[in-house]
């Protein structure tokens, strides 16, 4: 099938590549000129597992790269709209891009095409779009628009969109389900998962093939909303139960397989850390609080999760006081600057948010992310960090090594390395890459989240230490 995507961010290029290693020609649109100079010349402008394979795959075969959208639209079927819709300062979403391209849609519009809002979007979204291209239409033209959110993750994008829980089609017309049924083929019938060449499945738990809902456009537009709100709600549910445990000294850890092992309840998502991050969370749980204010309802729980978020942060700065005593002048080594692991995106990261509240305090950073680094130097280079090259950099005579992202190269250190490199044997870790018992016993003193700070007990922990045997 012939598909034009609207918009090459995270979204909107995981998307192209993916559809075409399914087998359609796609053709990517972006307004940003260099973007699409760089992805003709073969770059990979984001970090995402077997992106730059696809991209070798299919670029100027299966998937093309234009700065023009009249060209694009003219010769599809199929178009997505996946630009972005950032809040506004009243917590709602922006929605001017996606009216801007569906403007620029309807003018160009000359044949039959279905509409594809892909971007998170506030439920109506469709109906307002196929009133702007409508009133955009140089001539009556038939089309339809539909609503396929897209619920892939920054870090496993790929895997996501090829593997997904399920699909859903948000069609009012029959004619438009059925072409993105056809769309879909190829995942629904199990096809692309018997090639040879296909992307592999990332576990044995997935769904082969991912079962398919077709819904109205309403419902799939909340459907996309709920769902994170859900998700965002589950980690500040768990944060919450974690300052609990941290009270009465029982260990989170125990608490969530407990409780993830009802399969009601699930163990996924119920990672708790330094608070839910990133360029999707933040922005839709404030929209989808905004949509309910708009219809009526008072959904004051979503303000909850993101006050106990907010708290959350701030829990974890006051946590590193308390392990460290005072902060100002300590120098701090920082594992993780994205709002996750497996990620470059620092859009909204809250070890960020954390990093400028150390330096408020009077601390220097000496950090080190496996990919997120060049980004942080060319957009926020008035943070003074010291970018290292590796973890044991970072630690080089610092008074505490914080760990703020999870990126599996941060769970499994050379803890013996580490302690030789660090001036105090602190580690405050915000996403609980390690059990405390163990980091005590190699001579660590441990904070982690929602369970009971370890220390070495032979040995005392904030002077001085003995390293391999000789006093530093
Ligand atoms: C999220 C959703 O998970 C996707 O399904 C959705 O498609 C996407 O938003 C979107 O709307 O585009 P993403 O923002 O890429 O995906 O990242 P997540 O893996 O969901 O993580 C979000 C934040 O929650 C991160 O800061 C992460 O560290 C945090 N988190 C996640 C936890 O603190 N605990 C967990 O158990 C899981």
């Amino acid at each position: 099938m012939r598909v034009a995507i609207v918009g090459s961010g995270y979204v909107g290029l995981v998307a192209a590549a993916c559809f075409a290693d399914l087998g359609h020609e796609v053709v990517c649109v972006d307004n940003d000129s260099a973007k699409i100079a760089a992805l003709v010349a073969g770059e990979v402008p984001i970090h995402e597992e077997f992106l730059p394979e696809l991209l070798t795959r299919h670029r100027g075969k299966r998937l093309k790269f234009t700065g023009s959208l009249p060209e694009a639209v003219r010769n599809c079927e199929i178009v997505f709209i996946a630009v972005g819709t950032p809040p506004t300062p009243q917590g709602d979403a922006d929605l001017s891009y996606v009216e801007a391209v569906a403007r620029e849609i309807g003018l160009q519009l000359n044949e039959y095409a279905v509409i594809v809002e892909k971007s998170t979007v506030p439920v109506f979204t469709c109906q307002r779009v196929r009133r702007v291209v409508t009133l955009n239409a140089s001539a009556p033209i038939e089309f339809d628009v539909a609503s396929n959110p897209e619920f892939l993750r920054e870090g496993t994008a790929v895997t996501d969109f090829l593997y997904p829980d399920r699909i859903v089609i948000g069609a009012d017309a029959e004619r438009a389900a059925q072409i993105l049924k056809r769309l879909y083929e190829p995942m629904t019938s199990g096809e692309y998962y018997r090639q040879p060449n296909a992307i592999a499945a990332p576990n044995a738990s997935v769904r082969i093939p991912p079962p398919l809902v077709i819904t109205s456009t309403q419902s799939a537009e909340l459907i996309k909303h709920a769902s994170n709100a859900f998700l965002a709600m589950k980690i500040s549910f768990i944060n919450a139960v974690a300052n609990i445990c941290e009270a009465v000294g029982a260990d989170v850890e125990q608490v969530c397989q407990g409780v993830g092992l009802d399969s009601r309840i699930g163990q996924r998502f119920l990672r708790p850390g330094i608070g839910w991050g990133g360029s999707c969370f933040p922005k839709d749980v404030m929209a989808f609080r905004a949509v309910a204010q708009e219809c009526g309802y008072d959904f004051g729980l979503l303000e909850e999760v993101m006050r106990i978020n907010d708290e959350q942060r701030n829990r974890f700065v006051r946590k590193i006081r308390n392990t460290l005593w005072t902060l100002k002048s300590k120098r701090l080594a920082v594992l993780g600057l994205a709002f996750k692991g497996g990620t470059d995106d620092i859009r909204e990261s809250p070890a960020l948010a954390l990093i400028e509240e150390l330096l408020r305090e009077g601390c220097t950073i000496a950090a080190y992310d496996p990919a997120a680094m060049d980004r942080v130097r060319a957009e926020r280079p008035e943070l003074g960090i010291t970018f290292c090259a590796n973890p044991y950099e970072a630690a080089d005579a610092a008074d505490a090594l914080i760990i703020l992202t999870d990126w599996d190269e941060f769970a499994s250190l050379d803890l013996a390395r580490l302690h030789t490199a660090l001036k105090y044997p602190i580690v405050v870790d915000g996403r609980n890459l390690y059990p405390p018992e163990m980091m005590a016993e190699k001579g660590f003193m441990y904070a982690s989240v929602g369970r009971p700070t370890a220390a070495p007990s032979h040995k005392p922990v904030l002077s001085a230490t003995t390293v391999n045997g000789s006093t530093r």
